[in-house]
């Protein structure tokens, strides 16, 4: 069955009454082709709108009045993440031209290829994933996380070496799928392309109308960056529904410039297909200082980032996207780069199953400070201050900082630039 949106259910796509864009929600499960032409389709995997809460423990100890997560980590399908609102697009496009294979690319820890294998599990479609096995070793990052979850929701994975041939060897196994018979759906890596970047589009949409709901207008949205579709439909998104909010990407691989010329780019293309008027480029701020060595390569701030999340909120993030999100919003919260006012928006992208492929990552944890920050702010409001200096242990007994006599409201003072960042 194939149900037509309401006209202007959603704002975002009358934008300027320029847009000839549609969406069309599909409810089919019969494999029937939902709809002809060039329509979006969207087919409806993800539990939304995910929740806006409060994170005010953490607020208080980085001296935020207003900081806020969106929980797009539980998008519902899969363990969840931001990759299920781009495939409720990519494979209402799948679906809409007959296809029955899905391939895509990523990291043998990819979050991306985690959820399109159970997205494909879902709608009954055959899923490949051709995976970059990386310098990384050890059982559980060969075998746990999101490589365990891709073969329960029966994926065929095609592990290769060479970073560079990981969009060859799909279109090489698009082909022989085709000779065989099938009708093969090639995703980019990330899922980031015009299609599935609506999905963070409507995102914004969404946000702008928990804004209203919740009584907040987001002044600061902070963003991982990777390959940037989420980056750039949120605010492609925003733009077209007249919000204010600055974007942060805190990319997670790449230089600032090259990213934010991919997010611009894409962005662009979304704003255009919507029909909204030019993006400037000012709208697209990418922050690279937080990246560390490279893609996947752990920081001590990203370590700091998650434990005090985890111990402060019960929230859990993850060590290449989220953790090194945190990582910098932090820093920018200690720097005094978002004003102690400003109400911010944290999007939780997902990628906690990662988080169990590397479990040695946290066999130490951060500094004695932090954990008692943690564990006495409610009780004792003369808590330590956390100098921004995460110094791992390695093991040896840590070093109790001296005292500062502050009340908690004063805790998140703003610290030394982290040691750990360029
Ligand atoms: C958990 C998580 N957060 C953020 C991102 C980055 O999203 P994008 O590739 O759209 O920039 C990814 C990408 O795989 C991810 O898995």
């Amino acid at each position: 069955m194939v149900e037509r949106r309401k006209p202007g259910k959603s704002r975002l796509f009358c934008v300027n009454g320029a847009s000839d864009l549609d969406i069309l929600d599909s409810h089919h499960t019969d494999g029937q082709q939902p709809v002809e032409g060039k329509k979006l389709v969207r087919q409806p995997l993800a539990l939304l709108p995910t929740p806006v809460v409060p994170l005010d423990r953490l607020g208080r100890v980085l001296g935020l009045d207003a900081l806020y997560v969106k929980r797009d980590d539980q998008t519902g399908l899969g363990l969840g993440g931001n990759k299920i609102r781009k495939l409720e697009f990519l494979l209402g496009d799948a679906l809409r031209q007959g296809a029955d294979t899905v391939l895509t690319v990523g990291a043998l820890q990819s979050n991306h290829a985690r959820q399109t294998a159970a997205a494909c599990a879902r709608l009954g479609l055959h899923c490949e994933l051709i995976l970059l096995r990386g310098r990384k070793e050890g059982e559980a990052y060969l075998k746990s996380g999101n490589v365990l979850l891709d073969r329960l929701f029966g994926a065929r994975i095609q592990l290769i070496d060479a970073p560079a041939s990981r969009e060859d060897a799909m279109m090489e196994r698009a082909e022989i799928l085709r000779r065989d018979g099938r009708r093969p759906y090639l995703i980019p890596v990330g899922g980031s392309s015009l299609v599935g970047g609506f999905g963070y589009a409507l995102c914004a949409e969404e946000l702008s109308i928990q804004e209203a709901q919740v009584g907040v207008t987001f002044d600061t949205i902070i963003v991982p960056t990777g390959s940037g579709g989420t980056h750039a439909g949120l605010v492609a998104g925003l733009h077209c529904v007249g919000s204010k909010a600055r974007v942060l990407g805190v990319a997670v691989e790449g230089t600032r410039a090259e990213k934010e010329e991919s997010v611009w780019t894409q962005a662009q293309e979304l704003v255009a297909a919507l029909g909204g008027r030019r993006l400037p480029r000012r709208a697209v701020r990418v922050d690279d200082r937080f990246v560390g060595e490279g893609y996947g390569h752990p920081t001590e701030a990203m370590r700091e980032a998650i434990f005090l999340t985890a111990s402060l909120e019960g929230l859990l993030l993850d060590p290449t996207y989220t953790g090194k999100a945190m990582s910098g919003l932090i820093s920018m919260a200690r720097a005094a780069m978002i004003p102690r006012a400003a109400p911010v928006l944290f999007l939780h992208t997902g990628g906690v199953p990662g988080l169990f492929a590397q479990p040695e990552l946290f066999e130490s944890l951060p500094t004695a400070s932090v954990a008692d920050i943690a564990g006495n702010s409610m009780a004792d409001p003369e808590i330590e201050r956390m100098e921004g200096q995460p110094a791992s242990t390695n093991g040896k007994k840590p070093t109790r900082r001296r005292r500062t006599k502050k009340p908690l409201e004063d805790a998140g003072e703003r610290g030394p630039r982290d040691p750990t960042v360029g």
